[in-house]
């Protein structure tokens, strides 16, 4: 209990004090309520109401781990009789491009957790948008893997700030939910190095979780919690992770090879890390030194995070503060897409009717589901996979906005009456919904039930439309040319309606930008047909249950580096919306680019703001690699959000690690710099980047 030493001699005086039972005790789980296999949770009224725990070894000191899952806000708390605040989606975190909004996130789902009784989150989704219609393209960080590693680092690091053990995943390659129990992800390691493993290695240097949990899916044979490559050569040799390796739920699928490959802690039960573990530590077949390496991971994780210090207290959530900080961040997710005429924001006192169309604008706000549902205040628990809006309505939301106007409500159920109410109305408000949860995939990016016919019958009554989107990932709009506005709100979370109606009437100015590619249609995707299992292949249950699982089909990352807008750019398609792309209600002007290269390469410029009004830029600075070093045209090599009063300036510079520039050479098993000319440009969207220099670098 000497908090002055360091976490790894604790962990180590605790080990050396431990039974073989008490080892095994650490690495697996008690159990998840309503976890469909026959063994059912041995004790759980010992748990918390979460996903799951671990127990302790109270003679020790070492307490239980309590663990939620928690991707933008504590989940299952209608079932415990509970409050959580639903932050907006962690895509729509990636949207802001900002570390300080992300720290604010990490640290409101932190404080929550705790007072909710838990000391562990399973939150930090970090896995690429290689594929837009997967599932949870909304709990992770979009397409880039600096920007994705940078934010979910940030989150992570003020979440465990907060003393819970923090957790980043699901590592690595689960960027489908088609099959994903038994995917197999191939891909080069240069391919996956520099794209997906960057994101997971960028977050992990930032936040060093606690934990890292490994995926249900295989990647290049080998099942995510089975993988030696990735579990002990890339994660812990590699880049150092000190904590411990969680399993997905059900994701494990051995004893002997996953002890050997890396993976710490099994859940959410026992059936290859209880008993049948310490017969393979008695039996010789896992040393003991492998054992307490395990052991030694959980400890330190437990001391390294505070929840020994600062055992965890329940008490009642900052209802007030935290939904405070949830309209904050929406303010500063929302992405302006489009906004002709500028017909955005709107004038309090010119509109005198608003027409707010669409079918749940009477009843809330979207929100993903799965595992990072967080359940509405006011209602019962929604169960799995079921479709859950977030009160205030932007309908209610928008009344209070403007008090003397006329603010009607059609849910667009007949187009012909949506379209009516549109015309005698001077502006019309459409909000457009696309669900999305763990557990299935999109079929297409198109917006569901006929919403486009709704949106075009509006824009066609009134050319005042505008489009608010409440969506997961990226979205085809066959009516943009004929819509006045349009507002990328993402799942907007507690607050999604006021931050909206801040935004539509300027008490907020817009600055988030795009943390993926929208593009023109799903033909233009790497994989213009999602790769799915054939007939006979989507045997979950035998998967989690029996442990004999092998990946009986593959999907093939043959795009390798070119996810996002590299493979675009690279393939020269045009796209709806690019990467990094988003308005603002006033403008800015980038001058004086200077690049000096060394260890860090600095990038400074100025930005102007030129508008009329007080706003934020996200400057952002990509490189185009020598030729010789076979890259996509060009890679985000940082960025940098400025806050700037209407008329002013100001010099800023962004420093560029030299991995950033960097490829990873496979024969040398290490990254390594392509000497020659690097061009470096600089703008306000990937397909707008004004200023450009070059440098040599050696
Ligand atoms: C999900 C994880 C989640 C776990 C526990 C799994 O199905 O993939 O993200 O943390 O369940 O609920």
């Amino acid at each position: 209990m000497n908090a002055s030493l360091a976490p790894d001699e604790r962990a180590e005086m605790v080990l050396k004090e431990m039974t073989l039972d008490e080892k095994i005790r650490l690495l697996h789980g008690m159990g998840m309520p309503g976890w469909p296999r026959e063994v059912q949770n041995p004790q759980p009224e010992l748990g918390n109401g979460g996903a799951g725990f671990v127990l302790g070894v109270p003679r020790l000191g070492i307490p239980m781990i309590q663990m939620s899952d928690a991707a933008y806000g504590v989940r299952s708390s209608a079932e415990n009789g509970r409050y959580s605040t639903a932050m907006p989606a962690s895509v729509g975190a990636a949207a802001s491009w900002d570390t300080e909004a992300a720290c604010v996130y990490g640290t409101v789902i932190g404080k929550e957790l705790r007072a909710q009784g838990f000391n562990m989150t399973l939150g930090g989704g970090v896995n690429l948008t290689r594929e837009p219609r997967n599932g949870r393209t909304f709990e992770y960080l979009g397409e880039d893997p600096v920007l994705a590693g940078t934010l979910v680092g940030n989150l992570m690091k003020c979440e465990q700030a907060q003393h819970v053990i923090g957790d980043i995943k699901h590592y690595a390659l689960n960027d489908q939910e088609s099959g994903r129990n038994e995917v197999d992800a191939i891909i080069s390691k240069r391919a996956a190095r520099e794209s997906d493993l960057l994101a997971f290695e960028i977050g992990v240097g930032i936040a060093q979780p606690g934990a890292v949990m490994c995926s249900y899916n295989a990647v290049n044979g080998d099942f995510g919690c089975e993988n030696k490559y990735l579990l002990t050569e890339v994660l812990k040799k590699d880049w150092g992770f000190k904590g411990f390796v969680i399993s997905d739920w059900g994701g494990t699928h051995s004893t002997v090879k996953a002890s050997a490959a890396g993976l710490d802690n099994e859940e959410p039960l026992d059936e290859f890390f209880g008993a049948k573990l310490k017969a393979a530590v008695e039996g010789g077949k896992v040393s003991t030194a492998e054992l307490d390496e395990h052991v030694r991971r959980v400890l330190r994780a437990e001391f390294a995070s505070g929840i020994i210090d600062f055992p965890t207290q329940k008490g009642v959530v900052d209802v007030v503060g935290d939904l405070e900080a949830a309209r904050k961040v929406e303010e500063q997710s929302a992405v302006l897409l489009k906004n002709a005429n500028a017909l955005l924001p709107l004038d309090r006192a010119a509109v005198k009717s608003i027409a707010v169309i669409g079918p749940h604008a009477n009843e809330g706000m979207m929100s993903g589901s799965g595992s990072a549902q967080v359940d509405a205040p006011g209602r019962p628990s929604a169960g799995w996979m079921a479709q859950v809006w977030f009160p205030p309505s932007p309908l209610s939301a928008l009344q209070k906005k403007f008090p003397s106007a006329s603010v009607q409500f059609d849910a667009g159920a007949n187009p012909a009456s949506a379209a009516e109410l549109a015309k005698k109305s001077d502006v019309a408000i459409v909000f457009a919904y696309q669900w999305m949860s763990e557990g299935m995939d999109l079929a297409d990016l198109s917006l569901p039930v006929k919403q486009d016919e709704i949106i075009s019958a509006v824009a066609a009554a009134n050319p005042k439309t505008i489009v608010v989107l409440e969506t997961g990932t990226a979205v085809t709009m066959p009516w943009l040319d004929k819509v006045g506005a349009v507002l990328e709100a993402w799942y907007a979370g507690s607050q999604g309606a006021y931050a909206v109606a801040n935004i539509l009437t300027g008490d907020a100015n817009p600055s988030a930008k795009l943390p993926m590619t929208f593009p023109k249609s799903e033909a233009d995707l790497p994989h213009p047909q999602l790769v799915k299992p054939g007939p006979g292949q989507t045997g979950d249950d035998a998967v989690m249950r029996t442990g004999e699982a092998k990946p009986t089909f593959s999907v093939k990352y043959d795009e390798g580096l070119k996810v996002g807008y590299k493979w675009y750019d690279a393939e020269k398609k045009a796209v709806l919306f690019p990467f990094g792309y988003g308005l603002s209600y006033t403008t800015f002007a980038y001058s004086g680019l200077k690049v000096a290269a060394g260890r860090e390469t600095t990038v400074s410029f100025t930005v102007r703001n030129t508008g009329g009004r007080d706003g934020a830029e996200i400057a952002e600075v990509y490189a185009a690699l020598p030729e010789a070093a076979g890259e996509p045209p060009k890679r985000l090599v940082g960025w940098s959000k400025v806050w700037l009063k209407a008329g002013e300036s100001k010099e800023v510079s962004a420093s560029v690690p030299a991995k950033y520039l960097s490829v990873f050479d496979e024969s040398a098993d290490g990254w390594k710099l392509t000497p020659g000319t690097y061009t470096f440009r600089v703008g306000g969207s990937s397909g707008d980047l004004p200023l450009t220099q070059t440098a040599e670098l050696k």
